[in-house]
């Protein structure tokens, strides 16, 4: 039988008989209408995402077949899979509870099904991380390619993109401005296409992210999923898997500390996701590398806020593509990179560099020279609240609240919340800081984004538009408000977050860094010791749920199982 160690010939199923086992493979592929000619071919794997469950994914079909076609054009022959797909207001409690198991799923396909390449398809908040990491484990040469935003609809004279424009219209109803009638005329045109939130969300920051990383081909991150251009990007991208036939390049060539250092660098530029932070922590865990809330810091003073979209300015995705885009970002920030880092091409990011980038849109990316906002679009908060760290979204929240010193106004978990936001009784001013316990990863809730607390009805209906509100949860990447978030560690696990009361004073300085309750040690310590965690003990717990419950790490090491970590790290 000929030896051959690629394509279906890889990774072969073990019946202790090495020529049966190919012998059967074969076979049973042939019953697919595959020639002989074309089972010796090297394959291209493409992990496709689609699902009933999730709209952004609604065209992957038909870049399907784009990528198929590229592959073909390589040499390869492209086998498609199904993995699991996170469709992100499809799943209770909440994706993020799930980001890890599709990252498992798509890691054990990519290694034990016969492949000699990867292509990754995702778009939707979760699923690009979950591939990456899936991606970064597995260690095969792959390729990222997003589903790339929707466009834009239309409401009287207003551009309507999701989802900030939801949460806008959603708190004009909540403060009565708006009828009923009107939100039911919004809700049926926020989200009017195929493809991802149309704002800098967490979709469109994840798609930058692969893109600066190097994962994905240049300039392909921003292209709206219905363009043309983005079923040529598809196409191309399973060429550029094929051509790794003859120069394969891994996913740990690709994310190194350095590259990784460039992705935070324009995640603060385009005023990003704070989800982002979270992923790409998991990301670069997978491969061992450390992403520090410090460093962050450090990259976020140096780093200026370059891109005018919503949720912190006033476009959207498709104005970002033509714009210029991600590349047009990386161009201004040349100084700041890391031009040596390996992408999925071949080149590096300085080469990618040397190419014309054409006209730029200074409406919607600023040069370096003049930057919507001199500092980064993140800043990490630390004190005696958060240990080891909280996120604020300093770019996207109300200047005029990051000096302040409050009273805290608790709520003990979503039900409390649920159940007293609006209880005209509720004791609560607009110079409170709202404050959300037992909503962090480990929490029942499993990291919700339900860090963005609703102004109290009473308060909004009287115009207050941002409070300070804090919580170990998350918050949509397109949400706007000052809203410090993922306190690790969370309340669930004991942390100080727990100790909060209604009534205690708390200080946030953006200025300074810091977060701190201004409680008495000693009070602290009682509280401390009268501390008994709501959560149900993992024994108590099965299947998936019981594995989340005991391998979830906090928000500092990006949620991701401890067993997930490389061997020895
Ligand atoms: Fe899929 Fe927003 S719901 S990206």
């Amino acid at each position: 039988m000929e030896e051959r160690s690629q394509g279906l010939a890889r990774g072969l199923t073990n019946y202790g008989d090495r020529d049966f086992s190919v012998y059967l493979r074969n076979s049973f592929a042939s019953s697919m209408g595959y020639s002989r000619e074309v089972l010796k071919k090297p394959i291209v794997g493409i992990a496709n995402s689609f699902s009933g469950f999730n709209n952004c994914h609604r065209h992957f079909p038909e870049m399907l077949e784009a990528v198929k076609r590229g592959v073909l054009l390589g040499g390869g022959l492209p086998v498609e899979f199904p993995t699991i797909s996170l469709g992100e207001v499809f799943l209770n409690p909440t994706s993020l509870k799930f980001r890890n198991l599709m990252s498992m799923d798509t890691e054990e396909m990519i290694r034990a099904q016969p492949m000699d390449a990867v292509v990754l398809m995702g778009g939707c908040d979760k699923t690009v991380p979950a591939q990456l990491m899936g991606a970064v484990s597995a260690d095969l040469p792959a390729v990222q390619i997003v589903a790339g935003p929707m466009m834009t609809s239309r409401y009287g004279g207003e551009r309507l993109g999701a989802c900030t424009d939801c949460r806008r219209f959603w708190g004009k109803y909540r403060a009565g401005e708006i009828s009923t009638e009107e939100i039911n005329t919004v809700e049926s045109r926020l989200a009017t296409t195929a493809g991802t939130c149309a704002v800098m969300g967490t979709a469109s920051t994840m798609a930058c992210v692969a893109e600066t990383l190097g994962m994905s081909l240049p300039g392909t991150a921003a292209i709206p999923a219905v363009h043309a251009d983005r079923l040529r990007a598809a196409e191309a991208t399973g060429l550029a898997a094929a051509r790794m036939f003859e120069r394969p390049i891994r996913p740990s060539q690709i994310v190194t500390e350095r590259s990784v250092e460039n992705a935070i660098r324009v995640l603060l530029a385009l005023g990003g996701s704070t989800n982002a932070i979270i992923h790409l922590t998991a990301i670069a865990g997978r491969l061992g590398i450390p992403v520090s809330l410090k460093r962050l810091n450090e990259i976020s003073e140096e780093t200026p806020v370059l891109v005018n979209l919503k949720p912190v300015g006033a476009n959207y995705m498709e104005d970002f593509f033509h714009a210029g885009g991600v590349g047009a970002v990386l161009r201004e920030l040349r100084p700041l990179l890391h031009l040596d880092c390996m992408t999925v091409t071949g080149e590096t990011l300085g080469d990618r560099l040397e190419t014309d980038p054409g006209p730029v849109d200074r409406n919607v990316i600023a040069s370096a020279e003049e930057p919507l906002e001199p500092k980064g679009g993140l800043v990490a908060l630390f004190g005696n609240l958060a240990p080891r760290g909280a996120i604020l979204k300093r770019s996207a929240a109300d200047k005029r609240l990051f000096e302040k010193e409050a009273r805290a106004v608790v709520f003990t978990s979503l039900e409390d919340l649920a159940a007293r936001i609006d209880d005209p009784d509720l004791d609560v001013t607009e110079d409170d800081v709202m404050v959300l316990q037992n909503a962090g990863p480990k929490s029942s809730a499993g990291m919700p984004e339900a860090g963005y607390l609703p102004i109290p009805k009473k308060l909004s209906a009287k115009g207050v538009k941002d409070m300070v509100r804090i919580s170990d949860a998350r918050m949509s990447g397109t949400a706007f408000g000052t809203i410090v978030l993922h306190v690790a560690p969370e309340a669930a696990v004991g942390g100080p977050l727990a100790l909060v009361r209604t009534g205690d004073r708390i200080r946030l300085s953006v200025e300074e860094g810091t977060l701190d309750l201004l409680v008495e040690e000693e009070e602290l310590e009682r509280r401390r010791a009268a501390f008994t965690s709501p959560v149900v003990p993992a024994a108590e717990r099965r299947g998936y749920d019981r594995l989340y419950a005991e391998q979830v790490l906090q928000a500092d090491e990006g949620c991701d199982f401890a067993i997930m970590k490389p061997v020895g790290a």
